[in-house]
């Protein structure tokens, strides 16, 4: 495994918890994910564990992606990405609900199922439906050999090494990732030319390194993570790639800070939750350089004016003007790759708020690492 040892022998070491070793070993787990998947020279990924030729990968006109809790988060950031790289109608569902809205499975769609355990039962009986009914659905797992792996017909095995910590960190990276390469993929059997598939192939080449630039300023956000993690109640919010990456961050901090975090739409904020904002409430924003930076500027000067306490992750570039703000830079990739290192800042916020706080970050209450019971 890439983090050089098995389950029974991982240990925290020198770190105080699990969460953080996780954290930090994103850049290492990341390179092992994308390790001799890439192809430079076509603008393309290779995934042989999927099992399906080229002729397979064309005839898909849909993709459902199904998972649970932050799975199914990095399920909507993978829709995304396949609808933009390979223009094929993509979108992710919780696994829970899955099966019992009786589904119409369709045998050009191919269904993803999500996982870092392998093991948690809602997804894996979303699997069990899919095939039941003659679907084609392949996974993308941590764990080799689980239930979900087992019962699928193709994978892409995330090689993110063993994840102990219950709030899910670098399994998520490598889910993530692992979409990119399958965006990539079925892109390049379709209408993505070579010059977006080798932009995208250096893009994500360039992005470990990126993790760990975002990892290296950890010190900085300490202070931040503490003055969220003394409010009641916060919201997270991003807009269009943005939105899954506000969802994760509230499902990050409220996992271990116990703190009521809500994520919504930046547009929609204007049509309700606006009215819960004053001092008390801080909002976690997602302002990347695109092409909403404008109309997201707009909704922060809308809190500002209310006096709600913001904290923007945004690129360099990206000027608030007035808006009064603590501002987290991440470096630039990609657009369409840029979700993830939008992440990774709050992956660290969430874990110094519950720091603070003085939880159990690694065994938050009431919550277990997978769900296999029903
Ligand atoms: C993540 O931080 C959560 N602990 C939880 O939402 C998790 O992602 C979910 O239960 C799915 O687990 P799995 O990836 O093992 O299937």
């Amino acid at each position: 495994s890439v983090v050089d040892v098995d389950a029974a022998s991982y240990e925290a070491g020198e770190h105080e918890s699990f969460m953080r070793k996780e954290i930090l070993e994103q850049p290492t787990t990341a390179q092992a994910v994308l390790r001799g998947r890439l192809d430079e020279r076509f603008g393309t990924a290779h995934l042989g564990g999927l099992d399906m030729d080229a002729r397979d990968l064309r005839a898909v006109r849909r993709v459902k992606i199904l998972g649970c809790g932050s799975a199914y988060y990095v399920g909507q950031m993978g829709a995304a990405l396949i609808e933009e790289l390979a223009r094929i109608p993509a979108d992710a569902e919780a696994a829970s609900e899955f099966r019992y809205r009786d589904p119409v499975i369709e045998p050009d769609t191919l269904y993803v199922a999500v996982s870092q355990s392998g093991e948690t039962i809602d997804t894996l009986l979303a699997v069990q439906e899919v095939r039941r009914k003659g679907g084609r659905c392949v996974g993308l797992v941590n764990v080799v050999g689980s239930a979900i792996a087992r019962e699928c017909d193709g994978g892409i095995y995330l090689h993110a090494g063993p994840e102990v910590a219950v709030a899910s960190t670098k399994a998520l990276t490598n889910m993530f990732l692992g979409f990119a390469l399958l965006a990539l993929q079925l892109g390049r059997t379709r209408d993505l030319s070579i010059a977006d598939g080798k932009r995208l192939v250096a893009g994500l080449e360039r992005l470990p390194g990126q993790i760990e630039e975002v990892l290296a300023g950890e010190a900085d956000l300490v202070e931040v993570a503490r003055e969220l993690a003394e409010a009641r109640s916060l919201f997270f919010i991003g807009r269009v790639r943005g939105f899954p990456v506000a969802r994760e961050g509230a499902q990050k901090f409220k996992e271990i800070s116990y703190r009521h975090a809500e994520a919504y739409q930046t547009s929609e904020l204007k049509h309700g939750p606006l009215a819960l904002i004053d001092p008390e409430v801080p909002t976690v924003a997602l302002v990347p350089r695109d092409e909403l930076t404008e109309r997201n500027i707009g909704a922060l000067h809308e809190i500002d004016a209310r006096q709600g306490p913001l904290v923007v992750i945004t690129h360099e570039e990206v000027d608030l003007g007035e808006v009064r703000a603590r501002r987290i830079v991440v470096p630039r990739n990609e657009p369409e790759l840029d979700p993830i290192l939008l992440t990774i800042p709050l992956q660290l916020l969430a874990y110094h708020a519950a720091q603070h706080l003085g939880h159990d970050i690694d065994k938050p209450r009431n919550l277990a690492k997978s769900v296999t019971v029903e």
